[in-house]
């Protein structure tokens, strides 16, 4: 269907079209520039522009395309670098340079490129319904993609491709559907706005092990969980979420860019390339899915973006996967939603954001979670969305919906940040409703004494916190021996635990086992300094111990892998302490 533009107001246009339905696709004027319906007023669309729309005019022609804004899903989407809306970014740079050129169409995937097919024989001529896994394709030495029938076809499977090599355009199978004669290939299509389905949630039981102490041990989150981490201008939001996409034991990772400060997303694109996998020892990019919205795109189509990549996180999802998302920031993607909903003349709630801000925040959070697939596959996808409040006030719109949404809320703090304390996660201000359930799974695989020591650490975190008021307003000789000794504590617990450096090649990943032999020696360390002090040893002499110094550089003294030297470590604790105690108990 075609018709005409009448009104052009930035980014938002509008066209008489008047059969266009909300959320259809268009494409405008010669350039055929991209767009999406989202509003009517009588016979008029209003369509939101994914492109600059310098240059447009009144009259210009525009095509409704009949469908909604969908993606591409099969395989090959591994390893690649989407814009906003799923063009393929090294294609185009390929094409036409380095500035994507206004209107450019190119498809997401190679429809060139053969896969090696492998079919599930047995199921010719039966019944099949979404989820059904037709074959299989390895898709990256890491993964086998599996092609599954789409959600929405249903019928008798009359055709099946043999084993071999197939591109996206050959015919995979055939489906006798109630209606036609359904030809599928490797890949199909899917609309961003609506979820793919499932049979049913399942609960969410095993933690996303990110190898950052301050979130495995301190604040967990679980696969198919949502996060969100807040954090002021500089703070280190990219950085963790670098990390998290880095070294979490997900099997397939996306990261969406929605428009941080520009040379940040170069630096993504960049440094991603280069690293590798920790499981497989090959390229990152062989798990990872990279969309990153140019800056010469406009603000609303950032809002896209995070729909794109999270169906392409649910479509791993559906052949048993767990996918995580990390979306930076989700700031930008609200800031787009207020953009469009000012040019709509939507009464303004919140500083200026429409009404709807929390329940699309709570929508889009809403598509994380573990299920039991169509195909009858477990898999999840967990959601972790940067936000940046201006200015660092956490009592802002966006933080404040999302922390109503969000089970982990990584805090960051500026003054961790500024007293270079990394990650600058505040232990104060986080938390973590996911705790009960990982004690389970510390407790089954790695040691039953984890929520005990957990639970220590915080408390000396919490009254050390107490305990430096007092000596702020009289200084540290009004306190106790034991105060004193309850400060050092809390320092052992935020040298040698919390901080982390990313940039320390040792010190980057920690696996669950050396978080935990971490926390014992820092807890340890403590706790036996207590009862000296109780035997009459000065804190002073405690203060000397030589122990603490090396304790607090165990991190990036041991790595993972060497766990021995590390409970050899605790060994050390004991025969000092017992060194000490009979010193000062025989006295
Ligand atoms: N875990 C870490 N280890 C070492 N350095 C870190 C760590 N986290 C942050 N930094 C330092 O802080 C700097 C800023 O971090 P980052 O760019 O991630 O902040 P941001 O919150 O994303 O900033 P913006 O608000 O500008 O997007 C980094 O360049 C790095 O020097
Ligand atoms: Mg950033």
């Amino acid at each position: 269907m075609r018709g005409k533009l009448t009104y052009i107001n930035g980014p938002l246009v509008s066209a008489n079209l008047s059969q266009a339905c909300l959320g259809e696709q268009v494409r405008i004027g010669l350039q055929g520039l991209m767009g999406e319906v989202i509003g009517r007023k009588g016979d008029s669309a209003l369509i939101q522009v994914y492109e600059n729309t310098e240059s447009l005019t009144p009259n210009d022609e525009v095509e409704a395309l009949g469908h909604p804004l969908s993606v591409e899903l099969g395989p090959g989407l591994l390893g690649k670098i989407f814009d906003g809306v799923q063009r393929p970014l090294k294609d185009i740079a390929h094409q036409a340079g380095d500035y994507i050129p206004r209107g450019l169409s190119l498809k997401a995937l190679d429809d060139d490129r053969v896969w090696p097919f492998q079919p599930n024989e047995v199921l010719l001529h039966s019944h099949v319904t979404g989820g059904v896994c037709l074959g299989t394709v390895v898709e990256t030495a890491r993964i086998t993609h599996k092609i599954l029938v789409p959600p929405d076809v249903n019928g008798q499977l009359i055709g099946l491709a043999k084993a071999g090599d197939y591109n996206l355009t050959q015919t995979i199978a055939v489906v006798k559907t109630a209606t036609e004669e359904k030809i599928l290939y490797l890949s199909h299509s899917w609309p961003v706005r609506t979820p793919r389905p499932f049979i049913n949630r399942d609960d969410a039981t095993e933690p996303l092990i990110t190898g950052q102490r301050i979130f495995d041990t301190f604040f967990p989150l679980l696969k198919g969980g949502k996060a969100a981490i807040p954090g002021p201008f500089g703070a280190g939001k990219t950085m963790i979420q670098q990390q998290i996409a880095r070294w979490s034991n997900a099997d397939i990772v996306i990261y969406v860019g929605c428009g941080e400060r520009g040379n940040e997303l170069v630096d993504v694109l960049e440094s991603f390339p280069k690293l590798i996998d920790p499981y497989t020892q090959r390229s990152l990019m062989e798990r990872t899915i990279l969309v990153a919205n140019t800056s010469n795109m406009p603000v609303v189509a950032r809002e896209a973006s995070i729909y794109v990549g999270v169906t392409m996180a649910e479509y791993y999802r559906d052949q048993g996967l767990d996918v995580v998302m990390v979306a930076d920031s989700t700031s930008r993607w609200a800031e787009a939603l207020r953009e469009v909903a000012g040019r709509l003349g939507q009464m303004p709630v919140e500083e200026g954001y429409p009404a709807y801000l929390a329940s699309r925040l709570a929508a889009f959070y809403e598509r994380s979670g573990r299920v039991n697939t169509l195909g009858g596959d477990q898999g999840s996808v967990s959601l972790i969305g940067a936000v940046s409040p201006p200015g660092g006030d956490f009592s802002e719109p966006v933080t404040g919906h999302t922390k109503e949404i969000v089970q982990t809320f990584w805090a960051l703090s500026k003054e961790l940040a500024d007293a270079r304390h990394y990650p600058s996660v505040s232990w104060t201000e986080s938390f973590s409703e996911y705790v009960p359930i990982t004690a389970q799974w510390w407790a089954k695989n790695i040691d039953a004494d984890w929520q005990n020591l957990r639970a220590i650490a915080l408390s000396l975190l919490t009254q050390a916190q107490e305990l430096m008021r007092i000596v702020n307003l009289v200084g540290p000789e009004a306190l106790s021996p034991e105060q004193r000794w309850i400060l050092q504590g809390a320092d052992l617990i935020k040298e040698g635990l919390l901080q982390q450096s990313a940039l320390d090649e040792v010190d980057s990943h920690a696996s669950p086992q050396k978080q935990f032999l971490l926390l014992k020696i820092m807890v340890l360390i403590y706790q036996r300094g207590a009862s000296l002090l109780a035997l009459g040893v000065p804190v002073q002499e405690l203060n000397q111990w030589p122990l603490l110094i090396k304790a607090k550089r165990c991190k990036n003294t041991y790595s993972s892998e060497q766990i021995n030297d590390l409970q050899q470590f605790i060994q050390q604790i004991e025969t000092d302490f017992h060194h000490y105690f009979d010193e000062y108990g025989a006295k």
